[in-house]
């Protein structure tokens, strides 16, 4: 088969990571039989520099014509002042927002291999396999009103949590379709004892639930949530869960993974034709500046990603599968960047990494 990429490197280690992604697709292809075409564009920092805003509205096009978009990471000092105008990661949100990615997927695995790289107990971590379905075009990220003023006391800000009852539904709908092809045990977090949008939430879960009887609903609050992802990670299956309280739980739940840089991501939309989804895969972690072009970033989230995106928006599930089984093969055979090594590993870098993985296709 015949498929067109939209790939967009961003700052920092994306043009790193993203390299190893496309040197992936390309094995995949090889291997496979199939022929995947490139688009490249510029977006997030290097975007402001060259053209004054993180996204054009041509790139927002190219990404629709495309079967699927495989992003780096947005942001960095250079960009970060408190009063700048425009930053990078507004062009992640304009990419979100319209190409109407609702459904963000972020499977957190832990390998049995790595689990000496977290910080937590090899007990606690073992047999750990949660997927977050993150809300992502809603919530706080998105609400009006939104803004910044000055008053006679001092300057003061205002940010809008909403949510509408389709938005709510659909996403739960997302998080019971997967758990019932998973473990079948779906948690819906909230913070329903203080926020109206919450308690709108739990109501529509416990709704949804009825049209699908043969998965366990349990609701709970995102500050229990909190706790609990780290005292009996094992016991999560799927949780669902609005934007930004999925945007703080993931990055926790990195700390089950042993590193930020083994987390792959899929932002999904509604379009479905041929079991075949629209999405942009990425990884959760950001650009990390600190580390940029020093070879040195851990491309497996990206490499994961683009598991996530021959699965879901390709069709391709026995190429993903072939994909986490290199990504296993690899770690099995002792071979860490930085980022998840301990004693005795055999250090590489990004780019090795990414021959290694492509390698074992
Ligand atoms: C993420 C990131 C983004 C978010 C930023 C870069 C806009 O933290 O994907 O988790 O907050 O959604
Ligand atoms: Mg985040």
């Amino acid at each position: 088969m015949e498929f067109t990429i939209a790939v967009l490197p961003g700052d920092g280690i994306g043009p790193e990571v993203v390299g190893e992604g496309v040197r992936l697709l390309e094995a995949v292809g090889k291997k496979f039989g199939h022929r995947f075409h490139f688009d490249y564009a510029i977006v997030g920092g290097g975007a402001i520099d060259k053209y004054g805003t993180p996204l054009l509205d041509e790139t927002l096009e190219m990404c629709k014509s495309c079967d699927a978009v495989l992003f780096g990471a947005a942001g960095g000092p250079k960009w970060d002042a408190p009063g700048a105008k425009v930053r990078p990661e507004q062009g992640l949100l304009a990419l979100r927002k319209g190409l109407g990615l609702y459904a963000n997927l972020r499977p957190v695995k832990v390998y049995p291999m790595l689990m000496t790289s977290s910080t937590l107990k090899p007990e606690a971590l073992l047999g750990t396999d949660i997927l977050v379905v993150r809300e992502l075009t809603g919530g706080l990220y998105f609400g009006r009103p939104k803004r910044r003023w000055e008053t006679s006391r001092g300057r003061r800000a205002v940010d809008t949590m909403s949510y509408s009852e389709g938005e709510i539904k659909r996403i739960l709908m997302v998080g019971f379709k997967l758990a019932l092809g998973r473990r079948k045990r779906l948690t819906s977090v909230d913070k329903a004892n203080i926020l109206e949008t919450s308690r709108l939430w739990r109501e529509i879960a416990t709704e949804t639930a009825k049209d699908y009887p043969d998965v366990a609903l349990e609701h709970l609050l995102v500050d229990t949530c909190a706790m609990q992802l780290v005292s009996r990670p094992a016991s999560f299956d799927v949780i669902v869960t609005e934007n930004t309280f999925g945007d703080i739980l993931t990055d926790e739940a990195a700390v089950l993974a042993g590193s930020m840089g083994m987390l792959p991501s899929a932002s999904l939309g509604e379009k479905e034709k041929d079991g075949r989804i629209f999405g942009l895969y990425e990884p959760v972690h950001g650009s990390a500046p600190d580390i940029a072009g020093k070879d040195r970033a851990n491309p497996i989230a990206t490499v994961l990603s683009v598991a996530m995106m021959l699965r879901y928006s390709l069709g391709l599930g026995k190429e993903a599968e072939s994909v986490e089984r290199a990504v296993e093969g690899i770690l099995e055979e002792g071979y860490r960047t930085q980022d998840i090594a301990s004693k005795g590993a055999r250090l590489v870098g990004t780019r090795e990494m990414g021959e290694l993985i492509a390698a074992r296709i």
